[in-house]
């Protein structure tokens, strides 16, 4: 099969998981700056699904491979191996034939509890280890052995908890942000002086951008990518708690054996309601509910001593929070998906309660033209280029 080239003069790269929470903002980025980047969906090209990869990679030959996806954090365990640790593989086997980098995602999760943890740390592979945390430590293996072995040419980064716009399946610190937003989370689940670090979305193609760049430093490497100052769990919850204007969580700290038993009677329920016909099911984050009262901190010394500059210096996840929560509640509330009060703020111009309230009275303003909740198109006529289907054959 013939393979295609990219169209534009910057390089080109595919990036598997596009449209999840890391994967998208290093699409969006990469873009920006000109790169030529496909990103197939699940659909398109499955990492379960070996012939999906290679009849993908008979059509595109790009100049590097980014792989930032995974299985759901609670999938089973031939979800979890197949997708994350043989897709992974099978994408550096492309990358080795090719002879192109490959950057490679992956997760504290591979790390035990403790303080100022380093690359070179991780959790003995064992039975016992969770399979996601199982799956990225196989890999990060594999990886290596590969590079040292048999010349693959990678990068593996290590996130903690990732914060950021577009995680529209509300995960890992995000969910957290839902349930204090949503008032299900009375008191603290966590006890005092319990930090982690944190990883900011906005940061983290930059750094992909340099290691791409930069081979001969990057390559066959580790790195953590987390913002340098950790952040006590509790501050942060309480933070938020102000932003929000709310009461709940109360400054209490809920002791781990409560919150373990709390977890399994929501498991118990949960099976009851299974057997009269009702599907739920747990949040996936419980799974790490030990998480909340362990310390778990990144050391980001050789991230700092490397030849990256962090874009944003000044940013963290507290700086954040004001354009996070304005983003994440306006979203979750036109979602229909908080159960709490929702709150005037999130739309300043109140067209929304017009629009339930009062259609033909907004309707008639808006033709009055009294209000205008359009754009006003300005387009330059001798700007712009009209593309052609062919010249946007190769992307999906
Ligand atoms: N989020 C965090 O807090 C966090 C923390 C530490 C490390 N990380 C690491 O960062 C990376 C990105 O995480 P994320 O939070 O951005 O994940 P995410 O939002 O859950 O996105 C997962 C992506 O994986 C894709 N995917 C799922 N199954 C696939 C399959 N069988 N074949 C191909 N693609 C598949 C999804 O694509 P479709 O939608 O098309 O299925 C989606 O784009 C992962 O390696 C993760 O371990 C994340």
């Amino acid at each position: 099969m013939a393979y295609c080239a990219p169209s534009s003069a910057g390089p080109f790269g595919i990036i598997v998981g596009g449209s999840g929470l890391v994967g998208g903002s290093i699409v969006y980025h990469f873009k920006k700056w000109g790169y030529d980047i496909l990103a197939p969906n699940s659909k398109k090209m499955s990492l379960a699904n070996p012939d999906d990869i290679a009849s993908y990679f008979n059509k595109y030959r790009p100049d590097f491979i980014i792989n930032t996806a995974i299985a759901a954090i609670d999938a089973n365990p031939k979800l979890a191996f197949d997708v994350n640790y043989v897709g992974s593989i099978n994408l550096a086997k492309v990358a080795m034939a090719l002879k192109i980098p490959y950057i490679f995602f992956s997760s504290a999760a591979v790390l035990p509890p403790g303080l100022n943890l380093r690359e070179e740390d991780h959790l003995p592979l064992s039975a016992d280890i969770t399979n996601y945390a199982k799956s990225k430590l196989m890999s990060e293996m594999t990886l290596r052995h590969l590079g040292e072995n048999e010349g693959l040419d990678y990068t593996t980064i290590r996130l903690a908890i990732v914060y950021g716009k577009h995680d529209h399946k509300i995960q890992g610190f995000h969910r957290m942000l839902f349930a204090i937003a949503d008032q299900s989370m009375p008191v603290l689940l966590t006890r005092p002086r319990v930090y982690h670090s944190y990883s900011n979305t906005r940061k983290i193609p930059h750094f992909v951008r340099h290691v791409l760049s930069n081979r001969e430093e990057f390559s066959g490497q580790t790195f953590h990518f987390a913002d340098p100052n950790p952040v006590e769990l509790a501050q942060l919850i309480l933070t938020i708690r102000s932003y929000l204007e709310l009461k709940s969580p109360r400054e209490v700290y809920l002791p781990l054996p409560m919150a373990r038993f709390g977890a399994t009677c929501i498991q118990h329920l949960i099976r009851f309601l299974a057997k009269i016909g009702i599907k739920t099911r747990m949040p996936p984050e419980l799974m790490f509910l030990e998480n909340f009262y362990q310390s778990q901190t990144l050391s980001c010394e050789k991230l700092q001593r490397s030849s990256f500059q962090d874009p944003f210096p000044e940013e963290t996840v507290f700086t954040r929070l004001p354009d996070l929560i304005q983003y994440y509640l306006t979203r979750w509330e036109q979602l229909n998906l908080m159960t709490s009060k929702t709150q005037d703020f999130f739309d300043p111009q109140k067209l929304s309660e017009e629009f339930l309230r009062n259609p033909a009275q907004l309707l008639e303003a808006i033709h009055e033209r009294k209000l205008s909740p359009f754009m006003e198109p300005r387009f330059n006529p001798s700007c712009g280029v009209r593309k052609s289907a062919a010249t946007r054959s190769h992307h999906c």
